[in-house]
């Protein structure tokens, strides 16, 4: 019996059965990216789950028959990244080496937990951390380790800036009187959910409204000044740079001013805007990165990796060091004195995939310039559906882009008749009811693709340009598609 198992292992291994992977990743490439077929399913979680509703599978099957259910029963009603018409959530159309190397890394199979489990690529990610932590305006001492994303990025920050805060904390637990931390309203929810994480309590989280989207600096001068009165410590400030609401860059020059004047940690979540400093013209909000002390970057978002390649770096390397201050005597060898070459030690993670090799492939094959080059295009088609919104009635944009996320909103029909015609209270009413309607109906349709957040408490519809190949044409069919949908909405 187990030398069948071991024949057909042998089998697999073999260029024709690769091929056949391979074969279903092209035909998926070139049908979604001419625009083919439906964005997304039309199918019900329901449905979804009874088509997998089966049993444990007793005996193998042929490759090549489980790859004609894949492409019939999973690809077929998966979300269609490389479709010019989605411009839903910060997913990217993943850089196809980058889809390559997956399959290599998996063979590969290295462990970053230690350089002898990984020994090339080890290296390779100090050296892209290096050239990344330079980016950032961070010196010699920096260090930094990949993460699974921007949640993990933005929990290790925060571990690292509380054995700052309270450094037996690991030990000791927090007492009874934790700091706290303060960030401002459009902070992604990683930021408190690591409050909670590291248990100094949710409480212990201070939100700070937006002006324009972006951290309202006097505010947080009057909190920063409140806790201070209060005898309050301040484990840290997080600015975002390139919020996921609206891809807002908070002010990172005042608010790092502001934390380098009173000693306090600053930490970037740069999860998703960090990437523009591979821009040719980087949003001046980045020069204040200086003063930051921690910073979440995903080259999974706007470097276009497949999922997942997340990243933390550290001006002072120790400080990821000291945050996970554990001995494992069989894993981490190194001696006292000796800069220390096994990533695990500043990891959340133990056993952790080389996903930095995607990340170096795809930076030799595109270089820093054709990656910002590719980061400004996606802006600029963000900008394209910001100026035909201006040019038109029956939208209304909340906001110029930053960066490649723009929330808008539909009105109707002729919008000052309407304003005449009706109290704004209600027309407020109709307007929000039918943006809410809008985005479902629209994306169940499967020809486009978009999201939607809330904005100063009312709904409102919301892209993200994640895809090189969404151009002028896509930014129209959007706009007709929901004037359609939004006319059918109207009509009944
Ligand atoms: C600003 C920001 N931070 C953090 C995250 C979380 O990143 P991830 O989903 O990779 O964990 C996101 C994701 O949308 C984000 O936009």
């Amino acid at each position: 019996m187990i030398d069948d198992i071991l024949a057909e292992l042998e089998a697999d291994t073999s260029l024709e059965v690769g091929e056949q992977f391979a074969a279903v990743t092209a035909r998926y490439f070139a049908s979604t990216r001419a625009g083919k077929g439906q964005v997304s399913t039309p199918r019900s979680a329901e449905e979804l789950a009874q088509r997998f509703d089966g049993e444990f599978p007793r005996e193998g099957r042929p490759v090549a028959e489980i790859i004609a259910r894949l492409e019939r029963e999973v690809l077929a009603d998966a979300n269609k990244y490389y479709h010019p018409m989605y411009m839903g959530h910060q997913t990217s159309a993943p850089l196809p080496v980058g889809v390559w190397m997956e399959s290599v890394i998996g063979a590969l199979n290295q462990s970053l937990a230690v350089w002898e489990m990984s020994p090339t690529a080890t290296m390779i990610e100090h050296q892209i951390v290096g050239w990344l932590a330079k980016l950032a305006g961070y010196g010699a001492g920096a260090g930094g380790t990949l993460t699974s994303g921007g949640t993990e990025a933005n929990f290790t920050a925060m571990l690292a800036a509380r054995t700052a805060a309270v450094p037996n904390a690991w030990e000791d637990g927090l007492g009874a009187d934790p700091p706290v931390v303060v960030y401002g309203e459009h902070a992604h929810y990683a930021v408190t959910r690591a409050i909670g994480q590291l248990g100094m309590g949710r409480r212990r989280g201070i939100s700070i409204p937006s002006r324009d989207y972006r951290i309202d600096v006097d505010l947080l001068i009057g909190a920063l000044d409140r806790l201070r009165e209060e005898g309050k410590s301040v484990m840290a400030v997080v600015a975002t740079a390139g919020t996921t609401a609206t891809g807002s860059f908070d002010d990172l020059e005042a608010v790092g001013a502001l934390c380098e004047e009173r000693g306090i940690w600053l930490h970037v979540d740069g999860a998703h805007g960090a990437s523009a400093l591979l821009s040719s013209r980087p949003p001046r909000a980045l020069n204040g990165l200086r003063h930051s002390r921690s910073l979440a970057w995903d080259p999974h978002k706007m470097m276009l990796l497949p999922l997942a390649a997340g990243m933390v770096l550290a001006r002072d390397e120790g400080d990821l060091e000291r945050a996970f201050a554990q001995q494992a005597p069989y894993l981490f060898h190194a001696g006292k004195s000796a800069r220390v070459i096994d990533q695990g030690i500043r990891s959340f993670q133990c056993s952790r995939r080389a996903d930095v090799l995607k990340l170096w492939f795809v930076m030799q094959r595109f270089g820093s310039d054709g990656l910002g080059r590719m980061y400004d295009h996606l802006c600029n088609t963000a900008r394209l559906l910001y100026d035909a919104i201006e040019e038109r009635d029956d939208f209304e944009n909340l906001h110029e882009p930053e960066s490649n996320i723009l929330c808008f909103r539909y009105l109707g029909g002729d919008r000052k008749l309407r304003r005449e015609t009706s109290s704004p209270a209600g027309e407020m009413q109709r307007i929000d009811a039918l943006n809410r309607e809008l985005r479902p109906r629209y994306n169940r349709e499967g020809t486009g693709w978009i999201t939607a957040t809330v904005l100063d408490g009312r709904p409102v519809l919301r892209v993200t340009m994640m895809n090189p190949r969404t151009g002028a044409e896509h930014v129209r069919a959007l706009l007709d598609g929901l004037v359609a949908k939004a006319k059918e909405i109207e009509s009944t």
